[in-house]
């Protein structure tokens, strides 16, 4: 079978980007399924380090298709800034298709998103103000606009027409801001329209004939399973589905090509943004993770919350994505502490229970039960063969995967393409 999926495993900012990299090289397609420009991932593009965010990673493998799917919002000033950066840098993006039935982030989703968070006030989300929340909303209520539409120009103007009456009612009469122009709206997306329909396709079509022909093709998840907008803590939760199923309705896909599931667990736990997070470090721990560990948003640049891993949540994701193997990212940070504590369960009102409640409140009311492993406080990131890694660490890993029955076929040592031991063939 030849279909890859790569998702997160916690609250997103896994490491996805670099294990896609790793894997990349050797697909003759990279399909992103859902999301938009929320994602962040780094990549090191002739030896400087830039931030992408709407592009697949896998942009930087000249030997993949990269294909932005039907599942997908698209921002197109992110994406005709992102191509431009890349060309700046001196590499070719030929090799990038866009699915005619993406829907557009059009500058009133943006605006939306920043009033609704400030109307939320205690409340707001935390959301990365992209504007995907509301891009989504629209399509689900069939007022969004598709970049596919653009090949008509009159019917996109009609589409844009229809939504602006509605959208501009609500900036105008809720939130008390000016509206948006309808002429200078369309005069910019005739531009954009100009630029972008050399790379409008049937997305769905192509990949399904590339799966019937045995081609090599990898969905590449942004986001992760507590921010999946059915399983994760909501409303703290992003607008799409970023779980294994999410390739089938966001690329339109059969589940019998996928069976080679990725999921990538960082070896501690981080979110982003507003909602609960049970194992969460409010202290010089929590810190020295962050430190240790570089995390700050890859796309607002926000400290990450950081804390301990919570295997309650890297269960579900087994479940949830049909996993087949794990990926295990940044062990390399955990090497400096003494004591290591691992969630295994939840106290909720004195009772102990191995779920996660579906209410916010019930989730605030939890209290983690740990098991603690010994540290190893050895620096590991020269390490390539499993081994030789400190019977403290062999311990950690071994028990994430008993307690999630999921193989670990990988394990990131450190930030550069090499630091990785391999313990299975992912390929
Ligand atoms: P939105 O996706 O911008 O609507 O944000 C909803 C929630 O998902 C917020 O808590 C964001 O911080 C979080 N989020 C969205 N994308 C990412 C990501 O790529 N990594 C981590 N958190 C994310």
């Amino acid at each position: 079978m030849s279909g890859y999926v790569v998702v997160g495993t916690q609250w997103g900012d896994e490491g996805k980007g670099k294990i896609v990299d790793v894997l990349a090289s050797k697909m003759d397609y990279v399909v992103r399924f859902q999301g938009g420009n929320n994602a962040g991932h780094t990549v090191v593009v002739n030896g400087k380090k830039t931030i992408l965010h709407l592009l697949p990673s896998g942009i930087l493998s000249k030997n993949a298709l990269c294909v932005i799917g039907p599942g997908v919002v698209v921002d197109p000033y992110v994406l005709l800034e992102e191509i431009a950066l890349l060309k700046k840098n001196g590499l070719e993006v030929d090799h990038l298709r866009i699915s005619d039935r993406a829907h557009l982030i059009m500058p009133y989703h943006i605006k939306l998103d920043a009033l609704e968070e400030s109307k939320l006030g205690n409340h707001k989300i935390g959301t990365t103000k992209r504007g995907i929340g509301p891009c989504y909303a629209d399509k689900y209520t069939r007022i969004g606009l598709r970049v596919g539409d653009l090949k008509d120009y009159d019917y996109f103007k009609e589409r844009l027409a229809q939504a602006l009456s509605i959208k501009n009612e609500i900036i105008t009469k809720v939130y008390g801001e000016r509206p948006f122009d309808f002429d200078e709206l369309a005069n910019e997306f005739l531009k954009i329209k100009e630029a972008l329909e050399p790379m409008i396709i049937d997305a769905t079509a192509l990949i399904n004939k590339a799966l019937a022909d045995n081609k090599q093709v990898l969905f590449e998840g942004a986001q992760a399973n507590m921010l999946d907008i059915n399983y994760g803590s909501y409303p703290y939760v992003t607008s799409s589905s970023p779980t294994s199923g999410g390739v089938i309705t966001g690329v339109g896909v059969a589940p019998k090509y996928l069976n080679n599931i990725i999921g990538v667990v960082k070896a501690y736990s981080t979110r982003v943004g507003e909602g609960p997070f049970t194992c969460e470090q409010l202290n010089a721990d929590g810190d020295k993770l962050r430190e240790a560990g570089g995390e700050y948003g890859a796309t607002t640049g926000r400290p990450r919350r950081c804390g301990w891993l919570d295997l309650i949540v890297v269960r579900q994701a087994c479940e949830i994505n049909g996993l087949s193997d794990l990926v295990l990212t940044k062990i390399d940070v955990l090497s400096d502490f003494e004591k290591i504590p691992v969630c295994v369960g939840y106290m909720l009102d004195g009772k102990m229970i191995d779920t996660i409640p579906s209410t916010i409140a019930a989730c605030e009311r939890l209290k983690p039960v740990y098991k603690y492993f010994d540290g190893w406080q050895e620096d590991i990131a020269k390490i390539r063969s499993y081994d030789e890694l400190p019977v403290n660490c062999k311990k950690y890993i071994e028990f994430i995967e008993e307690f999630t029955n999921t193989r670990i076929s990988l394990i990131s040592v450190g930030p550069d393409r090499e630091n990785n031991i391999i313990t299975h063939d992912l390929i």
